[in-house]
């Protein structure tokens, strides 16, 4: 059984589309804490109704950006989690961190990457004149949303699109493709080639 931990600031959809995966198709895992940045976080709320144990870390009662990551570190260490999976998590972790859960940390991202890495993603894609955009599940390294990518889900920019609208159909697709890449992690499906991620099933890495 794969011990996973999921980190959170925000709303928690996908802390919901994961546990519920989770459960519904049996994986070999077992959501074993959800850790907030926030105490005000609605995804809290979300994981308790889940029956899911919850634990707040602040920056704010962190007298620095390491201790901060030495404190995440220490719960993460006392849930003994296999696999960290950050969803929403509105934190950038120190190199110290990631290279401690390197392979380990799993990150998505509401655009395609490598273009529109940081914040305010679909405003830019709208901006830049996209007709394309999306979400990418990548394991975590140094770099700001950047690493080897697991998953890719292709979503359309309609004429009229807000960025408010564009979000709403990205977020579908990411509740269905971070499932789709933790199932293959939880059962072993991926092998890690530099930044290349293969699937070993051969299963598609692109949703539509
Ligand atoms: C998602 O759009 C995710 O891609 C981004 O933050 C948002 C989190 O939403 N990293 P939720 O908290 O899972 O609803």
């Amino acid at each position: 059984m794969k011990r996973l931990a999921i980190l959170i600031s925000g709303r928690g959809s996908n802390l919901e589309a994961i546990v519920h995966a989770c459960v519904a198709q049996a994986w070999p895992a077992q959501v074993v804490g959800v850790v907030a940045s926030r105490a005000d976080a609605a995804g809290l709320d979300v994981a308790r109704r889940l029956g899911v144990a919850v634990q707040v870390i602040a920056p704010s009662d962190h007298v620095s950006r390491e201790a901060f990551d030495a404190a995440l570190a220490a719960c993460l260490d006392a849930l003994a989690a296999d696999v960290i999976v950050l969803a929403g998590f509105m934190r950038i972790l120190g190199d110290a961190f990631v290279a401690r859960y390197a392979g380990r940390l799993v990150n998505i991202h509401p655009s395609l990457l490598p273009a529109f890495p940081g914040l305010n993603t679909h405003r830019r894609a709208i901006d830049a004149g996209c007709r394309a955009v999306g979400a990418t599940v990548h394991y975590v390294t140094p770099t700001l949303d950047h690493g080897p990518i697991i998953a890719q889900a292709v979503v359309p920019v309609l004429a009229d699109d807000t960025p408010a609208v564009l979000a709403a159909r990205v977020l579908a697709a990411e509740h269905r493709l971070y499932p789709l890449a933790l199932g293959w992690i939880v059962h072993e499906r991926l092998q890690v080639d530099g930044l290349r991620v293969r699937q070993l099933d051969g299963a598609s890495q692109l949703l539509f």
